[in-house]
């Protein structure tokens, strides 16, 4: 039986398919009891800290809902506010938080920093996004590919197209190949992940009898899909002096109706872990579109707002996975 108490979740090489699977099914639970008016709070009396030295909205709000519909209390730590990231050490940080709270969120820059955070406070520490990985989001998306299709997760195929590096798109890879998904990445080869992460993400998938696919060619890469995912094309603390060239990259990496019509698939959906870039409506979208002359980057419009777009579910979905998340590692 599957048993998470006591653990921390930095990547999602930290859970085994079955533990990944446990907690979807525990979400849909949680989720389900929610919306019937019962829900049973497991959190009671536990202390939750939430450490973001970068901006957040679904996985604050993931956060802090799940924990007070729980019945737990957060403390949010932004980006300046407290001595974290610049006066005292993550080291020290830790011991520090480990003796006041039950659980730590984290979302930062390094790996690193969490792994520290992680190795020190003696409590769960979970990754609520770094550079790296954002293991929170894929159990929010597949949740989400799970409800709008009738398949096994073993049994889809998720076609990202953008950059390959970026961190979702690698936690989503290393997802995929932990429980059996046909995955593919269609992206321009100077944003491809590195060698050493793609032979671990191989490895898994033929552990699990899944697929693992780099591509150049999007419209050959998109075949087949169910599902085809992006994310933005500079990354938060990514320097903005690389505008000009990932737009210049990645610009033939759209996902537009074409795009989405090269699946074959009149089923395919369009997922996007948020926030995205499909209209000038931001501050962001506006100065870029005033620089670079183009209304749209990683979606056009007109996809985002289709039928097939299943973007606010993912976002509620990030709520539920994290409940799951916090009510195995520290519930009651
Ligand atoms: N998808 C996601 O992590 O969104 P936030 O940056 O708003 O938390
Ligand atoms: N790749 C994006 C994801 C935001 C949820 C970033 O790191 O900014």
């Amino acid at each position: 039986s599957i048993n998470l108490h006591g653990r921390s979740v930095l990547s999602l090489d930290d859970l085994s398919a079955d533990e990944i699977r446990f907690l979807l099914k525990l979400a849909a639970d949680l989720k389900a009891a929610k919306q019937a008016g019962h829900e049973i709070p497991r959190l009671v009396r536990k202390n939750i800290a939430l450490i973001f030295e970068k901006d957040s909205t679904r996985t604050r709000t993931g956060f802090e809902v799940a924990a007070y519909d729980q019945g737990a209390h957060v403390t949010y730590f932004g980006p300046s506010g407290s001595h974290i990231g610049h006066k005292e050490s993550m080291k020290d940080t830790a011991r520090v938080l480990g003796r006041m709270y039950d659980a730590i969120e984290y979302r930062g820059f390094a790996q690193h920093q969490a792994e520290l955070l992680a190795t020190h406070a003696g409590v769960p520490v979970y990754n609520g996004l770094t550079n790296e990985a954002h293991p929170t989001q894929i159990l929010a998306d597949f949740m989400t590919m799970r409800e709008f299709t009738h398949k096994h997760l073993s049994d889809m195929t998720v076609a990202f197209v953008g950059e390959g590096r970026d961190n979702v798109a690698q936690s989503l890879a290393v997802g995929a190949a932990k429980v059996g998904i046909d995955m593919r990445i269609a992206s321009p080869k100077e944003l491809w992940p590195d060698d050493e992460f793609c032979a671990h993400v191989r490895t898994l998938a033929q552990r699990s009898g899944g697929r693992f696919r780099l591509d150049e060619d999007v419209k050959g890469c998109v075949e087949g899909a169910d599902f085809i995912y992006t994310d933005v094309w500079l990354s938060m603390g990514e320097d903005k002096s690389a505008w000009a060239e990932r737009i210049r990259l990645l610009t033939p990496y759209r996902v537009t109706s074409e795009v989405m019509s090269a699946s074959g698939n009149p089923h395919v959906k369009f997922m996007h872990c948020l926030p995205a870039f499909h209209d000038t409506e931001t501050e962001v979208g506006a100065s870029v579109a005033r620089e670079f002359g183009i209304d749209c980057m990683e979606v056009t419009d007109q996809v985002f707002e289709s039928g097939a777009s299943i973007v606010f579910d993912q976002a509620e979905n990030r709520m539920h996975t994290i409940k799951a998340l916090l009510v195995a590692t520290i519930g009651n």
